[in-house]
C-alpha cells in the first residue's frame, strides 16, 4: 500500500485544487445584461459572413492547412526517435545508428520550423487583407450613413470598429482557426501515438484529462467576464478620447481640466481593474495547468520507474527507457496544445463578438438611399422649390413648418431669421443630408429624391456654417472633389474669391500645411478658402451658410466682394447674417420659429414693416453705434 503514497498525494492535491475552483465557479453572478456583451447573432451567422470576405483567398487557407499537417508530425515523431536513442544509449550501440537518429530528429525540427514560418506567412498576409477589405467596407458603409444616423452612433465607437475590433478579427483568420485545428489534430494525433506505444502509460495519462477539461471550463467563464470588461472600457476610452480630444479648447476656456482629468482617471481605473482581471485569470490558469502536467510526470517517473526496475508489468505491458523518454515528451506535447485550446476559444469569442459589432455597423441600412431607377442629375439650371415641406429631426418635433418658396435659375436668395428658426436645416435638406417627413423638394422642377445622391450632390456648391478643412495641405483642401486640376485653375479660382491674397501671405502657397480640422487658420480665412473650394467645382446651386463669428475687417471686405461675384455665377441660396449680403439679395426670405413669415426684396420687406424691418433696423443701429466707436 505504502507504495502507492505519492500517487495519494498527487491526487490530493489535484483533489483539493479541484474543490477550490468549483466552488469559485459556483459562487460567481452571471452579470449577462451588465456586461451588454451578449449577441445577438447566431455564431453560425457570423462566420457565413466572415467566410465570404475569406472565400478570396480559400486556395491560401488549404494550403496553410496543408502546411500545418506536416508541421504537426515533428511533434508526433519526435518524441519516437528520442524513445529510440534512449533505448539505443542503453546498450552497446554503433554511433552511426545514433547519427542516423539525430539527423531525423533534425530533419524533422528543421521541416518543422519551415512549415511554421510559411503557414504564418501565408496566413499573415491572407488575413491582413482581408481585413483591409473589411476595414473598406466598414469605412464606406459608415460615409453611406445620413447624418441624424451618424449623430447616433458615437465617433470613439466607429474609431473602434473600424480599428480594434478589425484587429480582432484579422487574429482570427491569422491565428485563431489554424491553431484550433492545428491543436485538436495534435491533441488525438499525441492520444493515438500513446496507446500504440503502451497503453498503460496511456491510460495513466488520460485519468488527467477530466480535470484538464474541468479546469478548463471554469478558466473559460472567468476569462469571457474578464474579456468582456476589457473590450467594454476599451470602447468607453475611446469614446471619451474622441469627443474630448474635440473639444479640448472648450475644456481650457471653462477650466474644466480638473473634472475631465477625473472623468479620464475614472475610465483609465476600470480599464486598468479589467486588465489587471485578465491577466489574474490566465495567471491562475496557466499554473495550474502546468500543475497538472507536472503532476502527470511525476506519476509517469514514479509507475514507469517502478514497473522498470521492479520488471512487473500491466495489461502485460513493460517500460524500457525509451517509453519513458517518449512519454515524458508527449505529455508536453499533449498539455500544451489542451491549454493553447482554451486560450484559442477565449480569443475566439472575443473574435465572434467584434465581428458582431462589425456587422451591426454594416447592417444599420442608411437612411437616405437612391431610389430604384434614380436618374442622373445632369445639365441642372438650377431651379429651386420647397412645396409644402415639413421637417423634424427627431419625430413630430417639427422644425420646418410647412415651408414653400421657388427660387429661379441663377437667382440669389437670401434667408434670414432668429437662431434656431430652421435656416441651416432648410440648406441641408436640399442635399439630402436628411429627408423630409412631408411635401416636396424640386430641383428643376424634379423631386430630388429622383436624382442619384452624388449625382445631386455635385449640383451643389456648399459653404457651411463652420467650415471643415481636413489635414494635408491647402491645395488638397481646394480641390477636394476634383483631382484633375491645374495649379492655374486652382490660382484662377483663388484670384476670383479673393483667397489668393491668403494665399500669397502663406509661407508655402498652395503647400501650406493644413492642420486637423484646419485649425491653423482663422474662420474669415477657412471660410475664403471654402469660397475657392466651391468655385472651382462649378456647381449649378452653391448655398452658403454665413459665418457669425467676427471676421476682420479686411478680410469681411473680401469676403463680400467674393460673394457678390459668386452671385453672377448660378443660383445661389445664403443663410445671411449681414445687411451687406442680405441687401445684394434679389429676394429675401425671413424665417421664424420654422415657418416662412415673409418674403420680398429688400425695400418691399422693409416698406411691409413687418418682422425683417424690425430686424433691419435693429442691426443697422448696430452697425452705426460699431462703426461710430
Ligand atoms: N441634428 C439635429 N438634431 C436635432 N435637432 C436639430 C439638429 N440640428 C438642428 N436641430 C434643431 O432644429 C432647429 C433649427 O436648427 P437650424 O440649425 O436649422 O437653425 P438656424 O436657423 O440655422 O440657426 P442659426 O442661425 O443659429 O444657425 C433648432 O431648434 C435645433 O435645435
Ligand atoms: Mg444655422
Amino acid at each position: 500500500m505504502r507504495e502507492y503514497y505519492p500517487l495519494l498525494v498527487i491526487g490530493g492535491t489535484i483533489g483539493l485544487f479541484t474543490a477550490i475552483f468549483i466552488l469559485a465557479y459556483a459562487m460567481i453572478k452571471d452579470k449577462k445584461e451588465a456586461i451588454g456583451f451578449e449577441r445577438n447573432m447566431k455564431d453560425s451567422e457570423i462566420f457565413k459572413r466572415l467566410l465570404r470576405y475569406a472565400k478570396p483567398y480559400a486556395g491560401r487557407f488549404v494550403i496553410a492547412f496543408l502546411i500545418m499537417l506536416v508541421s504537426i508530425v515533428y511533434y508526433i515523431v519526435s518524441p519516437l526517435i528520442v524513445g529510440g536513442i534512449g533505448d539505443l544509449i542503453k546498450d552497446k550501440f554503433e554511433l552511426p545508428q545514433l547519427f542516423t537518429l539525430v539527423a531525423f530528429y533534425a530533419i524533422s525540427l528543421a521541416v518543422s520550423l519551415l512549415c511554421t514560418y510559411f503557414q504564418t506567412m501565408i496566413l499573415q498576409k491572407a488575413g491582413q487583407r482581408i481585413i483591409s477589405n473589411l476595414r473598406r467596407d466598414t469605412f464606406r458603409h459608415i460615409e453611406s450613413l445620413s447624418h441624424s444616423q451618424l449623430h447616433a452612433i458615437p465617433t470613439g465607437k466607429l474609431v473602434t470598429r473600424v480599428t480594434n475590433d478589425t484587429n480582432a478579427v484579422s487574429f482570427l483568420f491569422t491565428n485563431i482557426l489554424i491553431n484550433l485545428i492545428k491543436n485538436v489534430i495534435m491533441i488525438l494525433g499525441v492520444v493515438v501515438a500513446m496507446l500504440l506505444v503502451n497503453y498503460e502509460l496511456s491510460l495513466m495519462v488520460m485519468c488527467f484529462m477530466p480535470f484538464i477539461f474541468l479546469f478548463t471550463l471554469i478558466f473559460r467563464k472567468f476569462s469571457r467576464r474578464a474579456f468582456r470588461r476589457v473590450k467594454d472600457c476599451t470602447t468607453d476610452m475611446n469614446t471619451f478620447l474622441s469627443e474630448n480630444l474635440s473639444g479640448m479648447k472648450i475644456i481650457h476656456i471653462f477650466n474644466r481640466e480638473q473634472r475631465k482629468q477625473e472623468e479620464f482617471e475614472k475610465r483609465n481605473k476600470a480599464l486598468g481593474k479589467a486588465k489587471w482581471s485578465q491577466i489574474f485569470v490566465f495567471s491562475i490558469f496557466r499554473p495550474v495547468i502546468y500543475m497538472l502536467y507536472i503532476s502527470s510526470v511525476l506519476a509517469l517517473f514514479y509507475l514507469a520507474g517502478r514497473g522498470y526496475i521492479k520488471e512487473t508489468s500491466f495489461l502485460g505491458q513493460t517500460v524500457g527507457v525509451g517509453t519513458l523518454v517518449t512519454f515524458y515528451m508527449y505529455i508536453s506535447t499533449f498539455f500544451n496544445p489542451i491549454q493553447n485550446l482554451a486560450e484559442m476559444f477565449n480569443w475566439l469569442q472575443s473574435a465572434l463578438a467584434s465581428s458582431e459589432k462589425i456587422f451591426t455597423i454594416l447592417d444599420v441600412v442608411p437612411e437616405v438611399q437612391d431610389l430604384d431607377g434614380a436618374i442622373e442629375a445632369e445639365n441642372i439650371r438650377g431651379e429651386i422649390e420647397f412645396r409644402n415641406v415639413w421637417f423634424a429631426y427627431e419625430e413630430e418635433n417639427w422644425v420646418l413648418k410647412d415651408v414653400s418658396f421657388k427660387i429661379d435659375a441663377g437667382q440669389t436668395v437670401a434667408l434670414v431669421g432668429a437662431t434656431g428658426s430652421g435656416k441651416t436645416t432648410i440648406l441641408s435638406l436640399l442635399c439630402r443630408n436628411y429627408d423630409i417627413q412631408k411635401g416636396e423638394i424640386l430641383l428643376d422642377g424634379v423631386n430630388i429624391t429622383r436624382y442619384t445622391i452624388a449625382s445631386l450632390r455635385r449640383c451643389f456648391g456648399q459653404m457651411l456654417q463652420d467650415v471643415f478643412l481636413f489635414s494635408g495641405t491647402v491645395r488638397s483642401n481646394i480641390v477636394l472633389r476634383r483631382e484633375d486640376v491645374t495649379d492655374d485653375e486652382i490660382n484662377e479660382a483663388c484670384r476670383y474669391v479673393n483667397a489668393d491674397v491668403l494665399i500669397s501671405r502663406l509661407d508655402n502657397g498652395l503647400d501650406e500645411e493644413v492642420r486637423e480640422r484646419g485649425n491653423n487658420f482663422s474662420t474669415g480665412e477657412r471660410q475664403l478658402l471654402s469660397f475657392a473650394r466651391t468655385v472651382l467645382q462649378r456647381p449649378k446651386v452653391m448655398i452658403l451658410d454665413e459665418a457669425t463669428a467676427n471676421i476682420d475687417t479686411e478680410t469681411e471686405r473680401l469676403i463680400q466682394d467674393s460673394l457678390s461675384k459668386m452671385m453672377n455665377i448660378g443660383t445661389m441660396l445664403i443663410v445671411a447674417h449681414r445687411l451687406s449680403t442680405v441687401k445684394s439679395a434679389d429676394r429675401i426670405i425671413v424665417m421664424s420659429g420654422g415657418r416662412k413669415i415673409e418674403e420680398g426684396t429688400h425695400e418691399e420687406l422693409l416698406a411691409a414693416g413687418g418682422k425683417y424691418h424690425d430686424l433691419y433696423t435693429l442691426q443697422a443701429m448696430k452697425e452705426n453705434m460699431e462703426n461710430g466707436k
